[in-house]
């Protein structure tokens, strides 16, 4: 039997399964090493621990707690651990990590126990808080470590089902586990959880903060800016957070905000953050943000001043109306003359329409129906948003002008594809100094180094531009029609000071 004295890679031991098992059971090994960084996040003192490891895997992260805490000075006097996992080669390598756990424990002379509970730990949670006769104890502890399974949850699966019958509304089986493990612990328990970042923004995870929010206070968030690094064996594309936090309904007076590039041993940069400047008290999405980096730091304070919302501008932002796949009928590659201008992405190039792309990939016109009107907006100034875009690319918010100047064909209408978000007034266009004042404002560099702490993903959804701060409406056009005067935007290192100059307002 292996009994390792060192977080030697227990994960690596497991037999490889094939990438489709891996994805059903949600299933990611932590590194050893990044299960000793996990594990350096538990901050309270405790003589006796009472720990839940929910979707333990091989148990990497409670041997990762216990070799922490037998080199303390001051030792705890018991170790339990309660052990969730359904996989079963999992569970066997979960067997013999308990083994080596309590060895190590005996060596020091804590007193060890364990219960491995080779079940659904959402199925028996739920049941569990379930107040029916028959349901098992509610069992309570005082610490959880945790990298839960992610996997997206489909509404009416037992699993949300069971979610939701017990009042969580969850989207993926992380925020299940998160929701589940805060109704587990005790006051003042901690958890420190390696999960997605994606729950800290986006509407879909809203219901999931709000309820996260009201039971924990964050403590802590590190950010690895690497997407890739922190799980460099496991093909895992997710950008990762840490967190720790604390059973308690008050916030938090400040969260500490770390950083590091992703490899372990990286130097870790970090500061300490008012709470109302990670959640914002009136912000009703509750995004959590973080800002991490430096120039996600000066961006936040150099859009202090800025306090107007898109509606005080009287805009809205949607995502495009065609869904190409959905439209499929609706597709000509070729400008015909009964159909109107589709614009994807590719439609644009810095920051100008480019209509039509002939021979591409992408169709170029939509015939609809009387009956499909629904699909198109009236031609007239739009700004537009990609939504998606690649890691590699240096900055997340790509906006483009829709120019009716630059369609070279007469017509009143044109369909705008799903990949892009459009700004409009109540569905019509904008007028021109506006619209190129919201152009050079959204591609400022400033912008995007505030929109990526409260956004870790490559998408940018209609909601988080919806969550920008803007200036006024006067501010704006006066950019636009400094930004107009030249053929095209100027270059990044001409756009910003220009845009600076008329949105910083610097105070004496
Ligand atoms: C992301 S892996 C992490 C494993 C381990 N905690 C680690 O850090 O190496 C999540 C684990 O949860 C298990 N799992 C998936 N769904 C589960 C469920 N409903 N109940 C208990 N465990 C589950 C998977 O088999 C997988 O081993």
């Amino acid at each position: 039997m292996v009994t390792p004295d060192f977080a030697e890679p227990l994960a690596t031991l497991a037999p490889s399964k094939p990438e489709v098992e891996k994805r059903e059971l949600g299933q990611f090994f932590t590194p050893p090493p990044l299960a000793d960084f996990i594990a350096s996040f538990f901050h309270r003192p405790i003589q006796h621990w009472r720990v839940i490891d929910a979707g333990a895997g091989g148990g990497t992260l409670t041997f990762a707690l216990i070799r922490r805490l037998v080199a303390q000075e001051l030792r705890p006097l018991s170790f339990h651990v309660t052990a969730y996992e359904v996989d079963p080669d999992a569970l066997a390598l979960l067997r013999r990590t308990l083994v080596a756990c309590a060895e190590l424990c005996a060596r020091h002379r804590i007193e060890f126990s364990s219960e491995v509970r080779a079940e659904d730990f959402i199925a028996h949670t739920c049941a569990a808080l379930d107040q029916a006769l028959f349901a098992p104890a509610l069992r309570t502890f005082n610490a959880a470590i945790v990298n839960p399974p992610y996997r997206k949850l489909s509404v009416g699966s037992p699993a949300h089902r069971q979610l939701t019958a017990a009042g969580i509304e969850a989207t993926n089986l992380y925020s299940g586990f998160l929701a589940l493990l805060a109704r587990l612990l005790e006051a003042d328990a901690e958890l420190v959880a390696i999960v997605p970042r994606s729950f800290c923004n986006g509407p879909y995870f809203l219901p999931f903060r709000r309820d996260f929010l009201a039971r924990m206070a964050l403590r802590r968030l590190h950010v690895f800016e690497s997407r890739t690094a922190a799980f460099a064996t496991e093909a895992v594309l997710q950008e990762n957070i840490i967190l720790r936090a604390e059973r308690a309904t008050q916030p938090p007076a400040t969260v500490e905000i770390s950083s590091s590039r992703g490899d372990i041993g990286d130097s870790i940069r970090s500061r300490l953050l008012p709470w109302s400047e990670i959640v914002q008290p009136d912000d009703p999405q509750a995004f959590i943000r973080l800002p991490a980096s430096d120039s996600e730091h000066a961006a936040v304070a150099s859009l202090a001043g800025i306090t107007g919302t898109l509606a005080d501008l009287g805009l809205k932002v949607s995502t495009g109306k065609v869904v190409d796949f959905r439209a499929r009928e609706h597709l000509r590659a070729d400008p015909e003359p009964a159909a109107h201008p589709l614009l994807y992405p590719c439609h644009f190039e810095a920051g100008a329409l480019v209509w039509p792309k002939l021979g591409g990939k992408k169709a170029n016109a939509l015939a609809v129906p009387a009956s499909r009107t629904d699909l198109l907006v009236p031609v007239a100034t739009y700004v537009v948003v990609r939504r998606f875009s690649s890691k590699e690319e240096r900055k997340r918010i790509v906006a483009s002008l829709i120019d009716p100047a630059r369609l070279p064909v007469a017509t009143a209408w044109l369909g705008i594809e799903n990949h892009l978000n459009y700004f409009h007034v109540a569905g019509q266009g904008l007028d021109p100094d506006l619209a190129h004042g919201l152009l050079a404002y959204l591609n400022w560099s400033v912008v995007d180094d505030y929109f990526r702490h409260f956004n870790g993903h490559t998408q940018v959804n209609a909601t988080d531009l919806r969550s920008l701060p803007f200036p006024p409406s006067a501010t704006l056009r006066a950019l636009g029609k400094a930004v107009a005067c030249g053929p095209s935007l100027p270059s990044q290192a001409e756009l910003d000071p220009l845009v600076a100059s008329y949105c910083v307002t610097h105070t004496p």
